[in-house]
C-alpha cells in the first residue's frame, strides 16, 4: 500500500464482495479523516451484501462499527485533533429538519448512514464529520472502541423506555442486539429481573454470562403460559428478535403499565388490537439507530458499567472478510461480534 492508495471491502453489487485498492479520501472542510484499527461486523452489513437493504446503493464500502486515529483534518478542523483515537458514528444528519430541530438526529429527513447511504469503516482509511469523530480515553481499548456503536442501539431503545430497578424485563432474541440491551438493564440501570427469550441454547447462555436472570427457549414453550405460570409478568419488553408475531405476543403478556420497544425493519404486517394494547394502556416505543447516544456509551465503558469483550467471539486481518462475514452469518450457536483489523 502506498500513501495515496489504500485497500477497501466493496460490495460492488449484491452478492459481490470484493477488496479493491482505492484512492485515499481527502476530507472535506468540516471532515476529519480515520485511520481505521477495528471496524464490527453487524447483520446490516450481510444485509447490504445480500441485497437486501433497502437503503443501500451500489458500489458500497460497508462498516458502520469503527475504531481508529484521526491522521488528516479538513480546513475547518482543528489540526490539533491528528493523533486523536476515535469511534465514528455512523449518523449523519442535516441539522435543520423537524427531527433534527427536536434532536432526533437518527431519523433526519435527509439521514445518511456512514456504511449505508456513504461508504463506511470497512477500509484503511475513511472520511466522516468532525463533530462524528468521539473522542476515546485512553482507558478504553481499540478492540472495544468499535463496540461503541453496537452498544449506541441499546442506549437509543433504553433511553425510550426508561428502565427502573424494580422493572421486570423481558428480551426477546440473545443476539448482539438482545445481548448489548441485556448488559445495559443490568450494569446501567439495575434492573433486578432480566429474562431473555431466544431458540438457540448457546445463545441463551451467552445471555447469561452477559447477566441475564432466567433464560427461556421458545422453541417448544409457550411463553405467554409459562411467564403466567410462574407469575413474571413482564413491565418492560424489548423486541430484539424482530420477528412480526412477537410484538403481537408482546402486548399479551405484557403487565398492565407496560412499555415495550421495537427494533424491526421488517415490512410484513403483524395484527394488533386496540383493545389489547389500550386496556393495559401500553406504551409502544420504536428506535432506531442512535440520537447522540456516543458520548454516552463511551461513559458507560470508561465506568465498566459495560462489558464488551463478553460479545467480542472472533477477530480477524480484513483480507479475511468472506471468511468472517460467512462464521458471523452461519455459526449464530458460537458467533456474536466479530472484528476485522485494519
Ligand atoms: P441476530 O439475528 O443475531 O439475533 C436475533 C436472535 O433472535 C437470534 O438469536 C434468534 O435465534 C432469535 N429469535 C428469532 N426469532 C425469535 C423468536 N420468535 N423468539 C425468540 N427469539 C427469536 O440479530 P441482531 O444483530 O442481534 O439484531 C437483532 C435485530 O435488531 C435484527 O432484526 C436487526 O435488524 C435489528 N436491529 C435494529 C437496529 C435499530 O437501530 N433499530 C440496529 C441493529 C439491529
Ligand atoms: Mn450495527
Ligand atoms: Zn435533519
Amino acid at each position: 500500500m502506498g500513501d495515496t492508495n489504500m485497500q477497501s471491502v466493496v460490495i460492488e453489487q449484491p452478492g459481490l464482495l470484493t477488496i479493491q485498492q482505492r484512492p485515499l479520501p481527502q476530507p472535506t472542510a468540516n471532515e476529519v479523516r480515520v485511520k481505521i484499527k477495528f471496524a464490527g461486523i453487524c447483520g446490516s452489513d450481510v444485509h447490504i451484501y445480500h441485497g437486501h437493504n433497502p437503503f443501500a446503493k451500489y458500489p458500497r464500502v460497508i462498516g458502520h462499527e469503527f475504531f481508529g486515529v484521526i491522521d488528516a483534518v479538513g480546513s475547518d478542523v482543528d489540526p490539533k485533533r491528528i493523533g486523536e483515537r476515535v469511534s465514528v458514528d455512523p449518523v449523519v444528519n442535516c441539522g435543520h429538519c423537524y427531527p433534527c430541530s427536536v434532536g432526533r438526529p437518527n431519523v433526519c429527513t435527509q439521514l445518511q448512514v456512514i456504511g449505508v447511504h456513504r461508504d463506511g469503516g470497512f477500509s484503511h482509511y475513511a472520511c466522516a464529520p468532525a463533530r462524528n469523530a468521539h473522542h476515546i480515553p485512553d482507558s478504553i481499548s481499540d478492540r472495544h472502541a468499535a463496540m461503541v456503536e453496537p452498544f449506541t442501539i441499546a442506549a437509543n431503545i433504553t433511553a425510550h423506555l426508561q428502565p427502573t430497578a424494580q422493572d421486570i424485563a423481558l428480551i426477546y432474541g440473545a443476539g448482539p442486539m438482545g445481548l448489548t440491551v441485556v448488559q445495559a438493564l443490568k450494569g446501567v440501570y439495575g434492573v433486578k429481573q432480566v429474562i431473555v427469550v431466544d431458540r438457540i441454547p448457546e445463545r441463551l447462555a451467552m445471555a447469561q454470562e452477559n447477566g441475564a436472570d432466567r433464560v427461556f427457549n421458545n422453541t417448544h414453550l409457550d411463553l405467554a403460559t409459562e411467564l403466567h405460570n410462574q407469575g413474571l409478568h413482564p413491565t418492560l419488553i424489548v423486541d430484539a428478535a424482530c420477528h412480526p408475531a412477537i410484538l403481537p405476543e408482546a402486548i399479551a403478556l405484557a403487565s398492565p403499565a407496560a412499555r415495550i420497544g421495537i427494533m424491526g425493519f421488517s415490512s410484513d404486517p403483524c395484527v394488533l388490537s386496540q383493545q389489547a394494547i389500550t386496556s393495559k394502556e401500553i406504551a409502544i416505543h420504536s428506535s432506531r439507530l442512535n440520537s447522540n447516544r456516543f458520548p454516552q456509551v463511551i461513559s458507560w465503558m470508561t465506568e465498566h458499567k459495560i462489558h464488551p469483550e463478553k460479545l467480542i467471539t472472533h477477530q480477524f486481518n480484513y483480507t479475511q472478510v468472506l471468511e468472517a462475514m460467512e462464521i458471523f452469518e452461519k455459526d449464530q450457536r458460537q458467533c456474536c461480534k466479530v472484528l476485522l483489523e485494519f
